[in-house]
């Protein structure tokens, strides 16, 4: 375990920004990673996971833990379940792949997410009508004051739209290094409600999917619409589904008949930032190196070199511009270093 200074992160967050860390360490593994949150650097923490969640606006004067702890093993088996424990570090659509290949059902449609296991529960992942709550059974974590392990069933995490316990009360407390998931092996609950995966099923004439299929029409719909990080560094949505009453909906409709929005109890709904980005005018747009992607306008995205600043600023039009025109505040999903 070596501690490094003034390395470059582009490579470890998918938008390929350049930003330096003051003071850099992988780890790979749990006492790695105690024994070095028990030294008292001179610098402040910054747990790197995946790198597929923030946008980095400047340098990090800290010391990076880069949680890269490996590992997948099935803990627990019986003739229609099993319990399998990822390690942090893993990279999410790695261990999905993993779990198809063993014929484990529940994370198919979480296929091609980027980011690791270990960051997943943070932000409760989800799409096409499943989030990591409805397959996790616990996480361990660390204490990063006293370096104590705790267990979080998934209750304890407070899970919600892209929200838990650890982006709330416990935010920058614990490290989590590993995650459990049940799953199926039999009699796979396959969920199709999404209409774009019947559509892909049909296009390919698939009458009795099994969690292959599903991965694969997953993998299909998110190529279509959203930009390989390899390829163009992205973040993923970079805003959150704003969620409003009725009342403002019905407002809204009286000049946007067209108004797409999903209903999340008898008195909200919650309405596609992507449309509200489109109807004011920026999917598409382009900005030297930088804009928002023509197939979805949800995720903003680096071409080459933008800086982080760029790509805050128009964030920051974005949501000046949606909340001008429709009175809605949309909040970024994405964390602004
Ligand atoms: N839409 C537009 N224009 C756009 C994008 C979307 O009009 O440019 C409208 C369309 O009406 C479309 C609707 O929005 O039918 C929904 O679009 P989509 O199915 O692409 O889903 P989303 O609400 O835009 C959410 C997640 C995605 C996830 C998909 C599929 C959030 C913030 N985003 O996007 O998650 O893949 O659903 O379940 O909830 C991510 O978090 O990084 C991510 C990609």
């Amino acid at each position: 375990m070596t501690i490094l200074q003034n390395v470059s992160l582009r490579h470890l967050n998918t938008f390929g920004i350049e930003a330096k860390a003051k003071e850099y360490c992988r780890i790979t593994c749990k006492d790695e990673l105690k024994q070095v949150l028990s030294k008292k650097s001179k610098h402040p923490l910054f747990v790197l996971g995946g790198g597929s969640n923030m946008l980095l606006t400047k340098d990090v004067d800290a010391l990076v833990l880069h949680i890269d702890i490996k590992g997948i093993e099935v803990i627990d088996s019986d003739d229609t379940h099993v319990t399998v424990e990822a390690k942090a570090g893993e990279n999410w659509h790695h261990f999905v792949m993993w779990c198809i290949k063993h014929n484990y059902g529940g994370v198919e449609n979480l296929s091609l997410i980027p980011g690791n296991v270990g960051t997943a529960p943070i932000q409760n992942i989800g799409a096409y009508g499943v989030e990591l709550k409805d397959i996790m059974v616990s996480c361990e974590a660390i204490n990063i004051k006293t370096q104590e392990e705790r267990i979080f069933n998934k209750d304890q995490c407070k899970f919600a739209y892209r929200e838990s316990i650890f982006k709330n009360e416990l935010k920058n407390q614990y490290i989590i290094t590993s995650v459990r998931f049940r799953l199926t092996k039999t009699d796979h609950k396959l969920n199709m409600d999404y209409g774009a995966i019947k559509d892909e099923l049909k296009k390919n004439h698939i009458d009795n999917p099994q969690i292959r299929d599903i991965s694969n029409a997953v993998i299909a719909i998110r190529q279509s619409k959203l930009p390989d990080p390899k390829e163009i560094g992205n973040s993923g949505s970079f805003f959150k589904n704003p969620i409003i009453d009725n009342e403002q909906l019905e407002k809204l409709q009286n000049n946007f008949s067209d108004i797409p929005y999903y209903r999340v109890s008898d008195s909200k709904v919650k309405v596609p930032a992507g449309w509200l980005i489109e109807k004011a005018g920026f999917k598409g747009k382009r900005l030297g190196d930088y804009g928002v992607h023509n197939k979805q306008a949800l995720v903003l995205v680096n071409y080459g070199n933008a800086k982080g600043t760029d790509i805050l600023n128009l964030a920051l039009l974005i949501q000046k511009t949606v909340l001008r025109i429709f009175n809605i505040r949309i909040e970024t999903e994405v964390n602004i270093i």
